[in-house]
């Protein structure tokens, strides 16, 4: 025996690499993988028809008018995708003080949902409730004299829930971060007769720079009037995310966030292990448009990167993610 190598007696018997020698062996162990089955697509909607408009800050991204969604929706729904998620860019016209186009019941969210139902019954369709599509300060909530209001807010985005159900909605989620919303919503669901609607709180929604380009994509960025820091999380705060969450679960949500979602892994894990509810990660624009980015110039490999980052939710205790990448993704494993 070569005694030369300073590797011990001890290290020789435990040796890791053992399990990864062969392709076969790697499969074997391998603990968590991505399916399609994962994969939450949010998509952009304008008014109109034929409208396929990309969206500059988000490359591989664009905003469709309600046709071309429908086509889109059901080429993810043939490729097995789950769910889809819509958010909704209207009319500078419609966008007011408080957000009141949100209580129209034929609005741009609620005709999407309608027709993508129709069309392509098999998928699911989950619709956010926030204000901000709505607003002409960009805020997820009702602004007066400069405080967003809690209360006034959560009675007005269950309404809009309401309404959105009635358009055929299969999940409401939430995502102005008020006091009270969930349980509020569920209420207001099931007095309307929509028990088997459910509710994915975006638990933990933090203060983050990561939602640059979205703002871009529903044209917000220009509007909005100061920061969210007095209804979103900080991203110093891990335990109050987990408190907050906490709320949620009591007061009736089925399904838990964590937005944004790389950045917040400790995040996923803590609140997966904490509630074990199924646990989404939103990877947001901000995060989708760093990997395009950084590949476009040559300086990474994007499609390696975006397996990895998704995959890396899965490790996190996530039970799935809703990305911009949810087409490729689904088209990648299609192929094996
Ligand atoms: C607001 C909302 C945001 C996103 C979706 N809904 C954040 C914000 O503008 O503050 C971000 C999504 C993304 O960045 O991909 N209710």
């Amino acid at each position: 025996m070569d005694k030369t190598h300073l590797v011990d007696e001890i290290t020789g018997h435990r040796r890791m690499r053992r399990n990864r020698k062969a392709d076969w062996m790697r499969r074997l162990v391998q603990e968590n993988r991505l399916t399609v089955d994962d994969l939450i697509w949010p998509i952009f909607i304008v008014p109109g028809s034929g409208i396929v408009d990309p969206i500059a800050a988000m490359p591989g991204v664009s905003r469709m008018s309600i046709d071309k969604a429908v086509e889109a929706v059901k080429e993810a729904s043939d490729l097995g995708i789950p769910a889809i998620a819509t958010f909704p860019d209207i009319e500078m016209e419609l966008r007011d003080e408080t957000g009141s186009n949100s209580l129209v019941a034929n609005n741009l969210i609620n005709q999407t949902t309608a027709a993508i139902k129709k069309a392509v019954p098999n998928i699911g369709v989950i619709t956010d409730v926030a204000l901000d599509p709505f607003t002409s300060h960009g805020h997820d909530g009702i602004l007066r004299d400069g405080v967003i209001v809690n209360d006034e807010t959560v009675d007005q985005i269950v309404r809009a829930a309401v309404m959105q159900a009635d358009a055929g909605a299969d999940i409401i989620a939430p995502s102005e971060m008020m006091d009270g919303r969930v349980g509020a919503i569920r209420r207001g669901l099931d007095a309307a007769g929509h028990q088997n609607v459910g509710i994915m709180s975006y638990a933990t929604k933090f203060s983050s720079g990561f939602y640059g380009p979205y703002r871009e994509a529903i044209n917000t960025s220009g509007l909005l009037k100061g920061d969210k820091n007095s209804y979103y999380i900080s991203p110093a705060n891990g335990t109050e995310a987990v408190r907050d969450a906490a709320l949620d679960v009591e007061e009736g949500a089925d399904m838990l966030m964590v937005k944004p979602g790389l950045a917040y892994l400790d995040v996923c894990w803590r609140i997966k292990e904490a509630f074990g509810l199924p646990t989404f990660a939103y990877q947001v624009s901000g995060e989708y448009t760093q990997i395009k980015a950084a590949a476009m110039n040559g300086w990474i490999d994007g499609e390696r990167i975006m397996m990895e980052t998704l995959l890396c939710f899965k490790r996190a205790g996530c039970d799935g993610i809703l990305t911009y990448f949810a087409m490729d993704v689904a088209k990648k494993l299609a192929k094996g």
